[in-house]
C-alpha cells in the first residue's frame, strides 16, 4: 500500500475543486496516508513545488471556490522530459501515488505519465464546470456555474423586459454545451446554441420571427462560447440585420462562471469522489477516473474517458422548444 500520496488540481478551476481537495486529504489520513499537496497542477511536480498536508490544511476550505493548491495547464507536461523531471521528484519524495483533479488534459496527462512511469499509480476526479467527461454525470463545478448563469440571467430578464429587447446571453463551454442546455432551460430562454446541435442563423430567425408572432416583448437567447455560428456577438450581428423588431443586446457573462462558492450539490459531488479516489488507490487501482452514474460511484479507465464524449440527453433539447413557445 502506498505510504505518501500527491494531491493536484490541473487545467480550469471549478468550484468544489477544495472540497475534493478537502475530501482526499482526509480520506488519505484516515487510511493511514501521509498527503502531499502540489502546487499548481503538474507543473508543481515538474518545480517539485511540494509540501506535507495534514486535516488542518484543509479546514474551513468547503465553502471556497477557486483551489487552494492552484492550478495551471503545463505545457512541460507533455513533453517526455517534462514527464520525467516530474518522476524524478515523486520519488525523491517517496510518492508513489497521486490523486489528480481536472478534466480531460488532466485525464491525457495522467495515462501518458502512467504509461511510462507504471509504478506510480494515479486516479482522477473529474473536476472542470463544463461537464464535457465521459464516465460520470456530473463533473465536480458544473452545478455552482450553471447556477451562476442562471442567476445572473434572471437579472438580465428583468432588464430586458422593462426595455423589450432581446439579449444574446453568452455562456461558457469550448467544446460542450452542458452549461448552455441547463442554463437555457432554467433562465426560461427562447433558444440555446451549442456546439453539438446545428442552429443556423436561418432556423434562428425563424424562431424570433415566431415569437414577435406571439407578441414576444422580449427574448434571451444562451449561446454557448464554442457554439459553430461564434460566440454571441457574433451570432448577434448577423441576427441584428434581419431582425429588428427588438432591440438586441449582448452580454458575455464569462469567467464568474468559474468562481464562487460551490452549490450544496458540487461539495457532496466533490466530497464523494475526493474520498472515492484515495479509496481506489489504496485497493491498487490505477489509471481510473472515479465518478457518479446514476447515483453510484464508478471507476472509468482514463482512457476511455477521453476517447468517448459525453452525450447531450435530447430530450432537454425537446424540451427548449417546447417551453419557448
Ligand atoms: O474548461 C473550462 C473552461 O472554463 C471553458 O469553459 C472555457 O472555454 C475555458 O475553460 C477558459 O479557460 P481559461 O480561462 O483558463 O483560459
Amino acid at each position: 500500500m502506498e505510504k505518501n500520496i500527491g494531491i493536484l488540481t490541473s487545467g480550469g478551476d471549478s468550484p468544489g475543486m477544495n472540497a475534493c481537495i478537502r475530501a482526499a486529504v482526509r480520506t488519505a489520513l484516515y487510511h493511514g496516508l501521509k498527503p502531499f499537496g502540489v502546487r499548481r497542477g503538474y507543473d508543481g511536480i515538474i518545480d517539485d513545488d511540494v509540501f506535507l498536508m495534514d486535516s488542518r490544511s484543509v479546514s474551513n476550505i468547503i465553502h471556497t471556490g477557486g483551489t487552494i493548491l492552484k492550478t495551471a495547464r503545463s505545457p512541460r507536461f507533455r513533453t517526455r522530459e517534462g514527464r520525467d523531471a516530474a518522476y524524478q521528484n515523486l520519488k525523491k519524495r517517496g510518492i508513489d501515488a497521486l490523486v489528480v483533479i481536472g478534466g480531460d488534459g488532466t485525464y491525457r496527462g495522467a495515462a501518458e505519465f502512467i504509461a511510462e512511469h507504471p509504478d506510480v499509480k494515479i486516479v482522477g476526479c473529474p473536476g472542470t464546470i463544463d461537464n464535457d467527461l465521459y464516465g460520470t454525470d456530473f463533473t465536480i463545478g458544473f452545478d455552482t456555474a450553471v447556477n451562476t448563469a442562471v442567476q445572473a440571467i434572471d437579472k438580465i430578464r428583468d432588464t430586458a423586459t422593462s426595455h423589450n429587447r432581446l439579449f444574446f446571453v453568452e455562456v461558457m463551454g469550448r467544446d460542450a454545451g452542458f452549461i448552455a442546455l441547463r442554463t437555457g432551460i432554467a433562465a426560461g430562454a427562447e433558444a440555446v446554441l451549442i456546439p453539438e446541435t446545428v442552429t443556423t442563423v436561418d432556423m434562428l430567425l425563424e424562431m424570433l420571427e415566431a415569437g414577435r408572432q406571439k407578441n414576444k416583448s422580449s427574448m434571451i437567447i444562451v449561446v454557448a462560447e464554442g457554439d459553430e455560428e461564434g460566440g454571441a456577438f457574433a451570432v448577434a450581428e448577423k441576427v441584428k440585420k434581419r431582425f429588428d423588431y427588438l432591440e438586441t443586446k449582448v452580454s458575455i457573462l464569462g469567467h464568474i462562471q468559474r468562481g464562487g462558492s460551490p452549490t450544496y450539490a458540487d461539495r457532496v459531488l466533490a466530497s464523494r469522489l475526493g474520498a472515492a479516489a484515495v479509496d481506489a488507490l489504496v485497493e491498487g487501482e490505477t489509471g481510473v477516473a472515479v465518478g457518479v452514474v446514476h447515483h453510484d460511484a464508478v471507476r472509468i479507465p482514463f482512457d476511455h474517458a477521453v476517447k468517448h464524449v459525453q452525450d447531450l440527453n435530447p430530450a432537454l433539447l425537446r424540451l427548449v422548444k417546447i417551453l419557448s413557445l
